[in-house]
């Protein structure tokens, strides 16, 4: 190891930045999250340093560097973007002893500046002695999705409550477990989501010696979590944050499962859903498990595909919570066709030409959908059908009965986001086709209605176009209508 590292007391102190460019600006935006006294010299400065200035929130001495500039300083950065002047400022600080970091000069600096997942008070400081920045980079943005925004909350209230455990508990080890439960177990999760009056009955009943089982009845909570399409990335951070602070998590069948790697390992799993085909688990018995669940006082994540709000039946799901007085939140997550749409480079919208597009289901409980079909066959509808292959034929051929033209362009993802990803761009005429010989399966997107070329953004590479080689009249299967709106192609 060559480069230690510490953590700098910079309250009060005084630190100098030489420099008025984007990257001096960069350092003073970190140093202001301290309470440095902060000197800014340079000739020329940003319009932010400026300001700053011009409000006294730093100090901005216009002219060039001068050796005695560093008299009292207790750090010292160099960001002139002039090597030379960069290296003045190296060896003057050195000279007097002053720790110094020239940006992107490990070898004019004395010290370095590492990455920062900033959690006041709570900070981790990421370095790769300039080996691998990106690493630093990627460590970064790993414990950023993994430490909730509040975290340092939770720091804070440790330490507001280190004296008084200290005297209510004055054995170390005792002491010790105490914390590890506070801080690991129920307290940090109502603390996490802002439960305070909660937080502060576990804290009683930990701090009187109370049997655990006869302390006040903990109230379960479930979020209702949108796990995206399939792709853990699309998760948002607050979904992961959830995810770790379950106790149980109730899945369903579109669920990856690679987002189940986030949730703490002891998390109890329960796998519902309904396989077509398979196993299948009622939405009353779904409800049922929610419910039984968070009244065992546990935290629930309820992980669905896409989001909560999108033919996800959350609403029935937030009723049942509801109704037994269950705390439940909605955590919202990627939906399939703004993913699917985004994978292939197929904009929903399109200034002037595309102004509205709808999200549509063609699986209803009684069989066939009950669409508008008059108003999605307009020629200026776009829209995404959810659950429609197995309706393909059925939805071609209503489409085609009222009016829409038998070119209308049409984008199918299959699997989107998910390494078996496939996409086709076909016609509306060709759709069930399509569909047939391409053995497309669910789950799948059909777009319908967005010209997949036009604005030159699809990407191509990622789309096989599918036009049906056979003369129409061959097609077997279509009605009169279609039949004579094919004619007309
Ligand atoms: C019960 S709905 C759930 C939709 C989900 N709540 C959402 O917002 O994406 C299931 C349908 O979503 C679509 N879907 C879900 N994941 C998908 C994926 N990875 N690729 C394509 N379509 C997907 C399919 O149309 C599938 O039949």
């Amino acid at each position: 190891m060559r480069y230690f590292p510490l953590f700098a007391d910079l309250a009060k102190a005084h630190v100098l930045v030489v420099g008025g460019g984007e990257q001096a600006t960069q350092k003073v935006r970190l140093l202001r999250k301290t309470s440095a006294h902060i000197t800014v010299v340079a000739e020329a400065v940003t319009d932010e340093l400026r300001e700053l200035g011009d409000q006294s929130a730093i100090w901005v001495i216009r002219r060039a560097f001068l050796a005695r500039d560093l008299d009292g300083q207790r750090l010292v950065y160099a960001a002139t973007g002039d090597r030379l002047l960069d290296a003045a400022v190296s060896r003057a600080a050195r000279a007097r002893s002053v720790p110094v970091n020239v940006v992107d000069a490990p070898g004019l600096s004395t010290f370095i500046m590492p990455a920062i997942v900033d959690r006041d008070p709570v900070t981790v400081a990421i370095a790769t002695e300039g080996a691998a920045p990106v690493l630093a980079r990627e460590i970064k943005t790993l414990l950023e999705t993994l430490l909730p925004a509040n975290f340092g909350t939770l720091a804070k209230r440790a330490q507001a409550l280190r004296e008084t455990i200290a005297k209510a508990v004055p054995d170390a080890r005792t002491r010790r477990r105490l914390w590890e439960r506070l801080l690991q177990g129920p307290f940090r999760r109502a603390i996490l989501r802002g439960a305070e009056d909660e937080a502060g009955r576990i804290l009683a009943a930990e701090l009187h010696g109370e049997d655990r089982l006869a302390a006040p009845r903990m109230t379960g909570r479930v979020a209702l979590i949108g796990c995206g399409p399939g792709d853990p990335d699309l998760l948002t951070l607050k979904a992961v944050q959830r995810l770790q602070e379950a106790d149980v998590l109730v899945v369903d069948r579109l669920v990856n499962p690679k987002v189940l790697e986030y949730a703490r390992r002891d998390a109890e799993r329960i796998f519902v859903g309904k396989t077509p085909g398979g196993p299948t688990t009622s939405q009353a018995e779904i409800n049922r498990i929610l419910v039984r669940e968070a009244e065992a006082g546990k935290v629930v994540a309820r992980l669905k595909g896409g989001d909560p709000f999108i033919f996800g039946r959350a609403a029935e799901e937030m009723a049942a919570l509801q109704a037994a007085g269950i705390g439940v939140e909605v955590v919202p997550g990627v939906t399939a066709a703004h993913a699917c749409a985004a994978r292939v480079g197929l904009p929903v919208t399109l200034r002037e030409r595309v102004r509205q597009f709808s999200v549509v289901t063609a699986a209803t409980a009684e069989g066939e959908p009950d669409l508008d079909w008059q108003a999605l066959a307009s020629a200026r509808s776009a829209f995404a059908v959810y659950m429609g292959v197995g309706n393909a034929p059925l939805l071609r051929k209503n489409l085609l009965a009222a009016g829409a033209d038998p070119a209308t362009p049409v984008v199918i993802v299959e699997n989107g986001t998910l390494e078996s990803e496939r996409a086709f761009a076909t016609t509306l005429c060709d759709l069930t086709d399509c569909v047939a010989t391409l053995a497309v399966g669910s789950p799948a997107v059909i777009f319908v209605g967005l010209d997949w070329d036009e604005a030159g953004l699809c990407r191509p590479e990622t789309v096989t176009v599918y036009r049906r080689r056979q003369p129409a009249a061959n097609v077997p299967a279509l009605d009169d209508t279609v039949a004579n709106a094919e004619a007309a192609l």
